[in-house]
């Protein structure tokens, strides 16, 4: 039997409802903050993600879906969208508009080891924010995230971790003392991070080996060596943070997997959720347009995933509130046919109507049921005679009689009760 691909998923129309969902509040509080929708291609030449997030990053050294088309073209399935970003601003030539406030959403591919919470088709939700170089603009897009997070009814469950890599010359001073660090105790290091000891040192902050974090309680810090510049940068953008009141804790180990980060990275985490444990997360990156080829132009943004919010939602048991639907049930064969313009009726004042296709009463009955419907509406031939029409209550039983051209307005009523 043909299944789908290994760490793909159905989206069945229960979860498919709760990703949208979440998109669309995602949208809306985005929109408050005057970011614009930008849709770019999921096919992107492979050239842009290897210059854009690091040769030692996983994603380029063993998770990207490459390949070279029929036409030998080396392409890739997108595994992010900031580098999308970044290319279309180049190529579509949007640095004349800055400051850019862009929020995207789409499927994302990388090929990890599949788990509850991570797989390899899976769907973010993000905003870029191009063109400001000050800490106005880290502050900015993280209020945005923590209100949409709020606006889910998150963000009890959530923590926001916060930590400054510093510019290009505090990461090259700290990357040399913590190499030299941990050099000299290379024995004691896992295996992964004797691998990343020569091409990527700072990565092995984020190692979850209990050998290495105990190694690294008494590494050097990466705050020490932060330039006067980019301390008070940091220091800004915590300010921030507290005059909005949004609660935050400094993590000094958090460092990102991806190469084109400076100065702010965050991440959202939650307990909730095993070990995938970031739901949304980001930082500055004022080196990438300009790396990718483009002008100088500095830019700060995130991401959330999609699939871990749905998950998070559900594991903390919110409601999803459907949308109030209403069945129409006839009964005999002049109600059959007066059916279809019944229901278009209701469907053009905006009601939303489920028809089932056959069968008696009961079991008519029984699929508005299975599909929630606020109420069913009964008619045959005595309620066409009489123009009157039976409104059944799903939820309490309850049964009203209705002259027919009132009908439209009793469910609008019943529609608009909580
Ligand atoms: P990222 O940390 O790689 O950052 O991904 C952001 C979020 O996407 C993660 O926190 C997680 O919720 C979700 N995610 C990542 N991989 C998977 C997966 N395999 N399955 C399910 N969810 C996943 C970025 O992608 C950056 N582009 C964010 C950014 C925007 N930085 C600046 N602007």
């Amino acid at each position: 039997m043909l299944q789908a691909v290994k760490g793909t998923r159905d989206l069945l129309p229960g979860t498919c409802q709760k990703f949208r969902h979440v998109e669309q509040t995602a949208s809306q509080i985005a929109s408050l903050y005057g970011f614009d929708e930008i849709e770019t291609p999921i096919l992107e030449p492979a050239a842009l993600f290897l210059r854009s997030l690091g040769d030692t990053s996983d994603i380029v050294s063993k998770e990207m879906y490459r390949f070279t088309d029929a036409g030998g073209d080396d392409l890739v399935l997108r595994p992010e969208g900031t580098a999308g970003v970044a290319r279309a601003l180049i190529s579509e030539g949007l640095a004349q508009e800055l400051p850019l406030k862009l929020f995207y959403r789409g499927p994302m591919f990388r090929r990890e080891r599949p788990q509850k919470g991570r797989y390899r088709q899976f769907y973010q939700c993000g905003i870029e924010l191009l063109g400001v170089e000050s800490p106005a603009a880290d502050l900015e897009v993280i209020a945005c995230g923590y209100h949409m997070l709020q606006e889910l009814g998150l963000s009890q469950n959530l923590t926001l971790r916060l930590n400054s890599i510093g510019d290009l010359e505090s990461r090259a001073q700290f990357r040399e003392a913590l190499k030299t660090y941990l050099l000299q105790h290379r024995e004691q290091l896992s295996k992964d991070s004797q691998d990343r000891l020569e091409r990527n040192p700072l990565r092995i902050l984020d190692s979850k080996d209990p050998g290495d974090r105990k190694l690294l309680e008494h590494a050097p810090r990466l705050e020490q060596s932060l330039t006067p510049q980019a301390r008070e940068f940091f220091l800004k953008v915590q300010q921030g943070l507290q005059a909005l009141k949004i609660p935050v804790v400094i993590d000094p180990l958090l460092v990102r997997g991806l190469d084109y980060y400076c100065h702010t990275v965050f991440e959202f985490t939650t307990e909730n959720l095993g070990a995938q444990n970031a739901v949304l997360a980001g930082g500055r990156y004022d080196g990438l347009v300009s790396d990718l080829g483009g002008p100088k132009v500095p830019g700060v943004g995130w991401a959330f995933g999609t699939d871990r919010l749905v998950l998070l939602l559900d594991e903390l048991k919110s409601e999803w509130k459907r949308a109030p639907s209403f069945a129409l049930i006839p009964v005999g064969e002049r109600a059959e046919a007066e059916l279809p313009k019944m229901a278009q009726e209701l469907r053009r004042a905006g009601l939303r109507v489920d028809l089932s296709f056959s069968g008696n009463l009961g079991k008519r009955m029984k699929r508005a049921d299975k599909v929630g419907a606020t109420a069913a509406v009964i008619f045959g031939d005595n309620e066409l005679n009489a123009d009157r029409f039976q409104i059944k209550h799903l939820k309490t039983g309850t049964q009203t009689e209705v002259p027919r051209a009132q009908i439209i307005a009793e469910l609008q009523r019943l529609a608009a009760q909580p």
